[in-house]
């Protein structure tokens, strides 16, 4: 198990760390389970467009290989984690608190709040396809390379091991997790191992791919489904004069580089947000490029949350680039001056129109990935 059990864990310990102890444990519920568990390990995947492209290919198979095998049971497990705030020290944050399923696992704020309602330094990421993507987070920190994952999260492990005996303690004294560490692991000792293997399953179980853009792949009608406009946007959209499908690329519409977060730049680019970056990133103002799917679900806009709409977005790549040294060269004109797309406000309809038509409501609703904690 490698990239997502250990930032998984990183994400525990940080979630963990950031608070004093408290001494009044609130009410909290149990979750409700089915008696057979849901069809977490039969994966809907688009084996078809996976298979026609190397890179997402190659993805896939390092990321099956590399990270636990998702089992029903495990996944359950890794979804009851996922919702549950006893995870937090205080018990006051869950994963979800930050990754709603309603807007695609994103969160609705430039910047979240932790435990003591401190905020993170950056904006909440939607999750979308981890089992196809290839670089995490927003400074591509955890990728799939075990030796460059390994150190950062070794680190926050050694600082937050105290918290997470606490964690395992504390968890055992539920009964639903006996029984569920039984169902998933054939045994109720609760490990954090065994905590981050469950929701590493539970993440990799989750797939989006019933998007209007999907349903029209596997249709092979040439998009007949779409509207003129969506399709107006999709030519722009895949246009050598805009180029966005040469950053947003695969079937993730991401970054989709095989060499991986280790390497110097690891799928991210600098956009010109910035004549000055106050977050670095990756170094100089990169970023991740984000996956583009469940898009107009995703709002407020890039690492910081800076951009409230699609429209905000578009805008900035029609006019908004600064020039800056990192300026990715496919923003820089033949002369070396910063160039903007100039789109027209049809064109801007256009692309919003197909920026649309990514978003999977299935995804959004389905019961295998929503809060067991609600009645
Ligand atoms: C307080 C808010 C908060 C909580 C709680 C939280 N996250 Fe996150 N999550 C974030 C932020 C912010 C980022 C982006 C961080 C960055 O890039 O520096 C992120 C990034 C991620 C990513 C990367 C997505 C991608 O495509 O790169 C995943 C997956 C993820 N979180 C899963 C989890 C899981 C699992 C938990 C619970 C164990 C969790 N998060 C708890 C805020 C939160
Ligand atoms: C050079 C690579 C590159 C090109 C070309 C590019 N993008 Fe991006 N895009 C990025 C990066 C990197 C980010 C994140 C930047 C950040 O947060 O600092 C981003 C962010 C976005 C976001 C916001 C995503 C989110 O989750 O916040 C949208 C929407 C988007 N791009 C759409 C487009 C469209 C439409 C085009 C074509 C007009 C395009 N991009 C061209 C690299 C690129």
């Amino acid at each position: 198990m490698k990239t997502l059990l250990r930032f998984s864990t990183l994400i525990l310990v940080l979630t963990l760390f950031n608070c004093k102890p408290s001494t009044t444990v609130p009410e909290l519920g149990t979750p409700t389970l089915p008696d057979v568990p849901m069809a977490y390990s039969a994966m809907d995947l688009p084996y078809a467009a996976i298979n026609s492209n190397s890179t997402d290919k190659q993805n896939l198979e390092r990321n099956l290989r590399d990270n636990p095998r998702v089992t029903d049971w495990g996944a359950t497990l890794g979804r009851v984690l996922f919702y549950d705030t006893r995870l937090s020290l205080n018990n006051a944050v869950s994963c979800a608190s930050c990754h709603k399923q309603s807007l695609a696992f994103a969160d609705p704020v430039a910047h979240s709040s932790g435990f003591e309602g401190r905020l993170t330094p950056r904006n909440s990421m939607s999750i979308i396809n981890p089992l196809l993507m290839d670089n995490l987070f927003w400074d591509s920190r955890a990728g799939n390379t075990i030796d460059l994952t390994l150190q950062p999260v070794q680190n926050h492990i050694e600082m937050g091991m105290e918290d997470l005996d606490q964690l395992t303690e504390k968890l055992a004294k539920e009964k639903y997790y006996k029984d569920l560490f039984i169902k998933a692991y054939g045994s109720s000792d609760i490990t954090e191992e065994k905590i981050s293997r469950a929701l590493a399953q539970f993440l990799c179980s989750m797939t989006t791919f019933r998007s209007k853009y999907d349903n029209a792949l596997r249709a092979r009608d040439d998009f007949d489904s779409f509207t003129p406009l969506e399709k107006a946007g999709k030519e722009l959209f895949f246009s050598d004069r805009l180029k966005c499908a040469s950053c947003h690329s695969g079937i993730n519409f991401a970054a989709q580089t095989v060499t991986g977060p280790y390497t110097s730049t690891g799928g991210t680019a600098n956009i010109g947000l910035d004549q000055v970056p106050t977050d670095q990133g990756r170094g100089g103002g990169k970023f991740r490029i984000p996956s583009l799917r469940n898009i107009a679900l995703t709002a407020p806009y890039m690492h910081d949350g800076r951009f409230a709409t699609l429209d905000e977005v578009l805008e900035h790549y029609s006019s908004g680039i600064k020039d800056n040294p990192f300026l990715d060269p496919k923003f820089r004109t033949k002369d070396g001056r910063p160039k903007r797309l100039n789109l027209s406000s049809v064109e801007k309809e256009a692309l919003k129109a197909f920026l649309n038509t990514l978003t999977d409501k299935h995804f959004t609703t389905d019961k295998k990935y929503s809060n067991p904690f609600k009645s």
